[in-house]
């Protein structure tokens, strides 16, 4: 399955697909603190390889989700996009997603980071019912901040101490996308 996306940076587009095998050890890298970055290592916990989840089709579920990220025409993959959900309420309609990413490093600072989290909003907006999608980012995630903002995401404000990691609690910057908001429409 591909979502391409619509907008572009001048020399390369990006666009989400569904894991294969040959995408492990890419996917493994971002697992990887040197690969994911600071602001995506969790410990132990993110150190599990993704090979048999790839392989058994289970990586992404109806509540839970992987997408890959890659260049198009290369066709290499430059990172992932995941979401999780939250409920703002205890019924089904107050059920919103939560987005990450991570980037290669050598694949940073080019752009592409925006697109792509604006695209797992639009899949997920095109394929649930989900009225928000949200990604919060480390107040010291500036380059986050920038490339969610870039996309269209609305900067609501901060979650204290909302993170454990690296041994101690972080605050978060909450962005949103609403299904109604401009740039959400494919
Ligand atoms: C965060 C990430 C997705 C951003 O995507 P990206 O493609 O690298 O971002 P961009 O190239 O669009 O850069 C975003 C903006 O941040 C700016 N920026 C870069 N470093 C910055 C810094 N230290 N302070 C402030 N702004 C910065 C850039 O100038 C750019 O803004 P501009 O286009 O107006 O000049 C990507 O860098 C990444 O995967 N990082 C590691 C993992 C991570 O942090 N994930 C998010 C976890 S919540």
């Amino acid at each position: 399955v591909i979502f391409p996306v619509a907008q572009s940076s001048p020399m390369s587009e990006v666009r989400l697909r569904d894991a294969r095998p040959a995408d492990v050890p890419a996917l493994d890298r971002l697992l990887t603190p040197a690969g994911g970055g600071e602001f995506n290592d969790f410990g132990e916990r993110r150190k599990r390889s993704v090979a048999e989840p790839v392989a058994s089709g289970t990586i992404s579920s109806p509540d839970r989700g992987l997408l890959v990220v890659e260049l198009v025409p290369e066709r290499r993959v430059i990172g992932m996009v995941t979401w999780n959900p939250v409920m703002h309420g205890p019924n089904p309609e107050s059920r919103c997603w939560n987005v990450g990413i991570a980037l290669l490093p050598e694949d940073r600072g080019r752009g592409w980071g925006g697109p792509a989290q604006l695209a797992v909003a639009r899949h997920l907006f095109a394929n649930t019912d989900a009225n928000r999608v949200e990604a919060s980012a480390d107040v010291d995630n500036a380059r986050e901040h920038r490339a969610l903002e870039k996309a269209g995401f609305a900067r609501e404000g901060v979650l204290r101490g909302a993170q454990f990691r690296g041994g101690r609690w972080r605050d978060l910057v909450l962005f949103s996308l609403l299904r109604t908001d401009p740039a959400a429409e494919p």
